[in-house]
């Protein structure tokens, strides 16, 4: 089967850490012969490592853009709000796309890429990474299998972890909805996009509540510095401290050995020093009570399902692991589904509960706990053997779907916790 040609939009921590990588993974399913990235140093770099040659590499997504088809597929990993606008006319140049997450902020903008794509006869698969790990693998087949019955009712949990809300949310590239998304469709489109899969239902109802409760100036401690290196008084029991999280902790200081995320988007080559000058200089070392941050750092979301079975989600920045924790009720029993401790307890009501293990299930459990390597050959896969998205992976639409509830969700919680009906949403005649 054929080697496919791959040009890579945006060599950020996915472009560059995750995707590009992926052809060191699989060198006899993809080579990387077209790179396109606004930074030059990073261009330079993943040019050198996939040899890719200088005419084909491009200062921005939309120089390459402008060439002539160079690859059988593009892997669009710019920010956000940049999307659909390199999405479109790469889907018209005749690009089949894998495409990060969220689509678009933009109800119109979602719209108008499933119709682009329609029309011009291309594969869209957004990358809903969880999907293809080896947890909700197992967890969709034992749903499926209807070992609990009808699922009535679900409750699920993404623990965001205090440093990740602080590095992403408060001090980083998604804090500010104006600029990006607002956080539940940013992180938890995943979580929409699972429950629906999950329960193979469809969402009638939407509301929704949550704040900023944290992280603003009032609630800054006494003697807050506006930086964490500028003599802060506060920073000893700060768990929020740059100190603490760049340098010092044991999973993501790089004191510790740690040169990868998150330490790495501070500097391309994270060392001691380097990171020691982000926090001293950069937005990374920035107070977390006086940042430019306007999105949430926990909220609410209740979905009531056609059928009239319910699901409540909730995301909060006010945990310590960075994880998700769902508990599914079905008329025959219940499953606890923990993916930090990787096991899925299936209880049937009146027997003992049998605990699957999931981490002996497979030893790639690298990239969004097995995700990130799996979506990409499973794509690639997909476009080699010429099979269509609802056979494989997922579908344009069905990715909509999840960003459609995670706005109705958002639209619910600025106005009070209104229920918000999905056909609003879907039919556009409320935003
Ligand atoms: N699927 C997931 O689980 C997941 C996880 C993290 C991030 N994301 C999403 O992936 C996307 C990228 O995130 P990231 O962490 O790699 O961000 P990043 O900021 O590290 O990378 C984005 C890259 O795009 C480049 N860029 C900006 N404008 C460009 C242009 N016009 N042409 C070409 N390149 C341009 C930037 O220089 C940067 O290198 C975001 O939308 C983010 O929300 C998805």
């Amino acid at each position: 089967m054929r080697q496919l040609k791959v040009a890579l939009a945006g060599l950020g921590s996915r472009g560059k850490d995750t995707y590009a990588v992926t052809a060191k993974l699989f060198p006899e399913k993809m080579k990387i012969v077209a790179i396109a990235d606004t930074d030059a140093a990073k261009v330079a770099e993943v040019a050198e490592c996939y040899q890719v040659p200088q005419e084909y590499c491009f200062h921005s997504a939309e120089e390459l853009l402008a060439q002539d088809k160079l690859a059988d597929v593009m892997f669009i990993t710019t920010q956000d709000r940049q999307h659909v606008g390199h999405a479109i006319p790469a889907l018209k140049k005749g690009y089949d796309l894998l495409l990060e997450k969220p689509i678009s902020p933009d109800l119109e903008e979602c719209r108008a890429l499933v119709k682009a794509a329609q029309e011009c006869g291309r594969k869209v698969i957004v990358c809903h990474v969880l999907r293809y790990t080896p947890f909700y693998t197992k967890l969709k087949e034992i749903l499926d299998a209807g070992r609990i019955g009808d699922v009535v009712t679900v409750m699920g949990i993404e623990n965001v972890g205090y440093w990740h809300q602080a590095h992403s949310f408060v001090r980083g590239n998604w804090r500010n909805s104006d600029t990006t998304s607002p956080m539940i469709l940013q992180k938890c489109c995943h979580d929409m996009d699972l429950l629906l899969w999950l329960t193979g239902k469809t969402a009638q109802s939407v509301s929704s509540f949550g704040s900023t409760y944290l992280f603003k100036p009032e609630m800054a401690p006494e003697g807050a510095a506006l930086r964490c290196m500028d003599g802060c008084a506060a920073k000893a029991e700060c768990p929020f401290d740059a100190e603490k999280i760049y340098l010092t902790n044991e999973k993501t200081g790089v004191e510790r050995g740690n040169t990868g995320w998150p330490c790495n988007i501070l500097t391309l080559h994270p060392t001691l020093e380097s990171v020691r000058e982000a926090i001293q200089n950069g937005p990374y070392g920035r107070c977390v009570y006086h940042c430019d941050n306007n999105v949430v750092d926990h909220q609410v979301v209740n979905i009531c399902m056609t059928d009239g079975s319910t699901i409540s989600f909730t995301m909060s920045g006010f945990t310590e692991q960075n994880s998700r924790f769902t508990k599914f009720m079905g008329t025959k029993g219940e499953i606890l589904a923990d993916l930090h401790e990787n096991t899925i307890q299936v209880q049937k009501f009146g027997k003992e509960p049998e605990i699957i293990d999931v981490s002996k299930l497979s030893d790639d459990f690298s990239g969004h706990a097995g995700g990130d390597n799996r979506m990409v050959e499973e794509f690639l896969d997909m476009i080699r053997e010429g099979r269509e998205p609802e056979k494989s992976m997922t579908t344009l639409e069905r990715s909509v779907e999840s960003h459609y509830i995670a706005l109705a969700a958002e639209k619910s919680r600025l106005e009070g916790g209104r229920i918000v009906e999905m056909e609003e949403i879907r039919q556009n005649t409320v935003i």
